[in-house]
């Protein structure tokens, strides 16, 4: 087995880039939509989809959004509900507002053409430097790392590396490491096959719970495979707790058949996506349906949603209201709702089960089309 030597008088490193290049060529993925282009937007694009979210769901997302946004010109001219409502249903919306803002940036600050350094693509809203690092190799084929949460995975147990990725040092330890591991070949050609074939490994061989070590071609150097308990890594010091909450919804129709939603605050959960509004408990959602004289309240069942460090339980209650005034909440500061009919509130961005709960309503003819 060969080996590389980094700069300083650390152990010396397994060479990890022959074989994960090797075995990409052969077993990895080569038809994703996103692949097989050097265009930054489409790349850009698809790394952000998939920041936190499986490839499987962002397929159908990504064709759409291309279909609708062709180019980062015609993303940073759309509207940022527009981006919004496209993006309901893949969550993590911070993605969709830095998205639309990146575009606009790339649009106005680098005359529509992406730059092509990681410094610079990192100083965009949204890019990190694992998406960055993305961009960079696949579409430049530079030098550049990544380490995003698969990533860390196959490179901590292939390693042995025991540092708390939650603190700055082991964060920076392992960057680090993934940059010395880098391949020494032609970067145009090895780069973009690397970075596959690490992202291909963590997505479908070094798998969180139950690795399949025997397909993998890093077998013979991996330090957590020959200690017998890859799961113990990434080493995790600091547990994060979930907690569970309970979540009220009004939802007030009126004579129309419209339904009154409210803009979310710009940060916290759903951010900036239409909701009905929302209740710690239900003493406070009776008081607030009083006033708009929407008795009697018709209580649906429950819904549970989680996310990624909380356990809501939504539970809705219909009210009507007797006319098309403004909504119960709607003379609180600072929120901003109107009455939405069916084919608004389908068009606007609104969280993936407030969207299952409305066209339920529809399905079960409670709400009219
Ligand atoms: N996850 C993040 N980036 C990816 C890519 N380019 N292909 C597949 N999964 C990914």
């Amino acid at each position: 087995m060969s080996s590389k030597q980094p700069d300083t008088a650390a152990p010396a490193l397994p060479d990890i880039a022959t074989p994960v290049v090797r075995w990409q060529a052969e077993h990895g993925r080569h038809a994703l939509p996103w692949q097989n282009t050097r265009d930054p937007y489409r790349v850009w694009l698809s790394e952000v989809m998939l920041q936190q979210t499986q490839v499987a769901t962002v397929l159908g997302y990504y064709e759409r959004f291309l279909e609708r946004f062709p180019d980062v010109q015609a993303l940073a001219a759309a509207s940022p509900d527009e981006v919004l409502a496209l993006w309901s249903g893949l969550g993590y919306y911070s993605r969709a507002r830095n998205l639309h803002r990146c575009a606009q940036e790339v649009a106005q600050r680098h005359a529509g053409t992406f730059p092509r350094s990681v410094a610079e693509l990192a100083a965009l809203p949204g890019i990190g430097r694992s998406t960055a690092g993305a961009i960079a190799a696949f579409c430049f084929g530079a030098r550049a790392p990544i380490l995003d949460a698969n990533v860390r995975r196959v490179l901590t147990r292939v390693l042995g590396y025991r540092a708390d990725l939650a603190t700055a040092a082991g964060e920076r330890g392992l960057w680090q490491l993934a940059e010395a591991l880098l391949p020494e070949g032609d970067p145009q050609t090895c780069m973009p096959r690397y970075t596959q074939g690490l992202m291909d490994l963590g997505a479908g061989i070094c798998l969180p719970r139950r690795p399949a070590c025997m397909l993998c071609p890093l077998h013979d150097v991996c330090v957590a495979r020959r200690e017998g308990q890859p799961e113990r890594y990434p080493v995790r010091t600091r547990a994060t707790r979930r907690s569970a909450q309970d979540w009220w919804l009004l939802l007030q129709r009126d004579d129309a058949g419209r339904l009154w939603l409210e803009r979310r605050a710009p940060s916290g959960i759903w951010a900036g996506l239409y909701c009905p509004p929302v209740f710690d408990d239900r003493a406070s959602l009776d008081a607030a349906a009083l006033a708009c004289a929407g008795q009697p309240l018709q209580e649906l069942p429950p819904i549970a949603h989680g996310l990624t460090h909380r356990d809501l339980l939504l539970h809705p209650v219909l009210a009507r209201a007797d006319s098309a005034g403004p909504g119960a909440t709607a003379l609180q500061e600072g929120v901003a709702g109107a009455w939405f009919t069916p084919q608004q509130w389908r068009a606007a961005g609104l969280p993936a089960p407030v969207r299952q709960l409305l066209e339920g309503l529809v399905a079960s003819g409670i709400q009219k089309q």
